[in-house]
């Protein structure tokens, strides 16, 4: 188990891995960031974004929070989106959701009863999408069905969002960047699937979502 003094001390062993494969690794990027993506998932532990990818320092701009959420009022993930697009210049924008969220989770147990504080209220934006695609989750046969699938469908609204975003509206209308794309970590065996990707303007985003 990772306690504090290790944590430092792996720090220190790492730091002296990469120099020593490379001398100049962190003195190059030490002056800039180039990075081709920005990942938006979730706080959970087990989704460790660059690891899982293997993204390297420099090559991933990162956010998190719980369950994966892009609010259009969010003044946080817009902050690193308009960063991300306007200045880094992203070619892509990925939403990573996964399987046993427990945020997903809370959302669905909240239509139960069971009340969990503050975070209840961030995580309107997935009891709505579970009401709103009801009747297809309901026709699932397993409780473990529907809450995959609203896991899934979570992540497709929320690249539905991010489209919708006047961030990426106006990166689209100058050209088509970023391509935005939604996927699932499956933290039981550890791969990342695809939902949909490569959104690269509003037809193929309100196309994401069905009408329900
Ligand atoms: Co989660």
């Amino acid at each position: 188990m990772l306690d504090l003094t290790r944590l430092f001390e792996n720090n220190r062993a790492w730091a002296e891995r990469m120099t020593r494969d490379d001398p100049a690794f962190f003195l190059e990027r030490s002056r800039a960031q180039t990075p081709h993506f920005l990942a938006i998932g979730c706080s959970d532990s087990r989704v460790p974004l660059e690891l899982l990818s293997g993204a390297a320092p420099g090559e991933m701009f990162v956010h998190r929070n719980v369950a994966n959420q892009v609010f259009p009022a969010d003044l946080n993930v817009l902050s690193v989106l308009e960063y991300a697009v306007e200045v880094l210049r992203v070619r892509h924008v990925l939403v990573v959701g996964h399987y046993g969220c427990g945020g997903v989770q809370a959302a669905m147990d909240a239509g139960q009863g069971q009340g969990l504080g503050l975070v209840d209220n961030w995580l309107g934006d997935v009891r709505d999408v579970q009401r709103r695609h009801r009747d297809e989750l309901r026709a699932l046969p397993t409780v473990d069905d529907r809450f995959n699938r609203l896991v899934e469908l979570n992540v497709l609204h929320q690249v539905v969002n991010l489209a919708r975003t006047p961030v990426v509206q106006s990166a689209w209308a100058r050209d088509a960047t970023p391509l935005l794309h939604g996927a699932v970590f499956d933290v039981r065996d550890g791969l990342l699937r695809s939902l949909v990707t490569a959104v690269d303007g509003n037809d193929k985003a309100d196309a994401l979502i069905p009408l329900a």
